[in-house]
């Protein structure tokens, strides 16, 4: 989803003795409803902090603080795309700085397109957030041509749409293939943890 260069020129986000610090629910949600308008990118959003969540919850066994901090990286990750593409993500970082908000989840935000902002996955957190970005794009636009939707979709119809290049152009396969090779999951394994658990999201 980004076309310009929007390279970061830093490293290094937040500030150590933030760690542990978080928006509360109500504050990143208001934060994601004032900054984030357009309901294609809200959804997708969602989706990723569902998946974001979910993974923490089943992959990481981490605790409700822990699932929060991976379910917000997911949730505020394009927050300032609407808006100020040309500051994405900058404008985000800076504010969760100015929050004084874990480095943890700046970190994540600032490295889930290592091609455009120039930041290297290094945690779980970022590889994961990096490997939801794309993926969950390219299932959707999958469910919306499916006439039951999430409905009894499989591997093999999603590796199908993956490897038609003009199916969902905009959605970065060598994105894909990277997010997976550095978190070390296996693609089919990725698609099948989403498929069912995004299902969930569409319905709300
Ligand atoms: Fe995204």
């Amino acid at each position: 989803m980004h076309t310009m260069s929007l390279q970061l020129g830093r490293t290094v986000f937040g500030d150590p003795a933030n760690k542990g610090r978080v928006l509360s629910r109500e504050d990143a949600l208001e934060l994601f409803n004032s900054w984030v308008l357009n309901p294609k990118l809200k959804l997708h959003m969602l989706q990723v902090a569902a998946l974001m969540r979910s993974w923490a919850a089943e992959k990481e066994q981490l605790d409700e603080a822990g699932q929060w901090r991976w379910e917000l990286a997911g949730l505020l990750h394009d927050a300032d795309w609407d808006q100020w593409p040309d500051l994405h993500c900058k404008k985000i970082i800076e504010e969760l700085e100015q929050r004084q908000i874990d480095p943890e989840i700046i970190r994540a935000i600032a490295s889930h397109g290592h091609l455009h902002f120039g930041v290297i996955p290094e945690t779980q957190m970022d590889k994961l957030l990096y490997a939801f970005d794309e993926l969950p794009g390219l299932i959707h636009a999958y469910s919306l041509m499916r006439p039951g939707g999430y409905e009894g979709m499989d591997l093999k119809g999603v590796k199908k749409r993956l490897k038609e290049k003009s199916f969902a152009a905009n959605v970065s396969r060598e994105d894909i293939a990277d997010a997976c090779e550095r978190a070390a999951i296996q693609l089919d394994d990725l698609i099948q943890f989403i498929i069912p658990r995004q299902a969930l999201v569409a319905e709300k």
